[in-house]
């Protein structure tokens, strides 16, 4: 089973978050600016003419498509990465994907999926050697 992790992130965090996916073996991803709030309706700033509300705050989000035992890690990660412990640290949201297709080669599925030494392959290997 394939899923789709889609992180919403503070912008200053992407690199931290880009380098531990890495680390982890996570090779394909994209990453895309988005606006918006959580439960606090966004933030109150005060200008000369008094305070307003800023309603669309600026945030990164990053999908990743992988292989459903993966996304546990991988949740750990990005939590670990891009987490202040601060309100506006972002969400996760997780989804069944129906379809993968490599345009290039017309594969489909798991083997659209798989990037050379990514973080399957390393599982492969890692139990090959045992
Ligand atoms: N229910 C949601 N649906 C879609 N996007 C959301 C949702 N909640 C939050 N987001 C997106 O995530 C970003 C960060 O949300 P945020 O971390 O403020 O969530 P929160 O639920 O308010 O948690 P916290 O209390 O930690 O602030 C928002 O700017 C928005 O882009
Ligand atoms: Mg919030």
């Amino acid at each position: 089973m394939t899923k789709k992790i889609e992180a919403i992130i503070r912008e200053e965090k992407i690199d931290d978050v880009k380098n531990a996916l890495k680390e982890i073996g996570i090779v394909g991803l994209n990453v895309s600016k988005v606006r918006g709030h959580g439960r606090q309706g966004g933030i109150s700033l005060v200008g000369r003419s008094g305070p307003y509300q800023v309603d669309m705050l600026p945030r990164l989000q990053i999908n990743i498509i992988l292989s459903d035992h993966n996304v546990d890690k991988t949740i750990d990660t990005i939590c670990t990465a891009v987490g202040t412990g601060s309100i506006g640290d972002g969400m996760i949201f997780v989804f069944p994907v129906e379809e993968v297709i490599r345009i290039r080669t017309g594969e489909r599925g798991y083997e659209a999926l798989m990037y050379p030494g990514d973080i399957d392959v390393r599982q492969e290997s890692a139990v090959a050697a045992d």
